[in-house]
């Protein structure tokens, strides 16, 4: 009996554990992505990184990038562990392209139906950066 109640909370708290882990599918950039740098990092790109990641990300990723409790897909800029991994290249080629079909995440590109230039692209990207804790 006590060893049932046991094994049944070790099962319960090891779920919780599961579901606090953030389920991310984002894909990996091409070298030639990877290999990008940030040109727009000045004060004034900030500004203007933020307005447009207010307007168009902050519905999913969260006013200050905190992510979606309700969905863990959603990538929290605010997760370190996370984005302490990640390059700007690899970031601006989920932005730019978006995660795959199969993902919510949608591609923002010029050549997309969204249709941001590259350059505001990478001032969000620049704003990102500043959401992690
Ligand atoms: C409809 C919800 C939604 C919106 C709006 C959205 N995203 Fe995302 N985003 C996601 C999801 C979900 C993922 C993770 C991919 C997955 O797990 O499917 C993601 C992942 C990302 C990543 C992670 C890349 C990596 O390699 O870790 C970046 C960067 C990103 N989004 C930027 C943006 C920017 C910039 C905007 C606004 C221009 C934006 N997102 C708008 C849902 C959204």
């Amino acid at each position: 009996m006590l060893k049932n109640i046991f094994f049944g909370l070790l099962i319960f708290s090891g779920s919780l554990l599961f579901a606090a882990e953030p389920l991310y599918n984002v894909p990996d950039a091409p070298a030639e992505y990877a290999e990008m740098t940030n040109a727009f990092t000045s004060q004034k790109d900030l500004e203007i990184g933020k307005k447009y990641y207010q307007k168009e990300c902050a519905d999913c990723h969260g006013e200050s990038g905190e992510g979606d409790a309700d969905d863990k897909s959603v990538v929290a800029f605010t997760n370190s562990a996370w984005m302490n991994t990640r390059s700007d290249g690899q970031l601006f080629y989920i932005a730019a392209e978006g995660a795959g079909e199969d993902s919510d995440m949608e591609a923002y590109g010029p050549w997309s139906e969204m249709g941001y230039s590259e350059k505001r692209v990478w001032q969000m990207i620049s704003y990102i950066r500043t959401l992690i804790k």
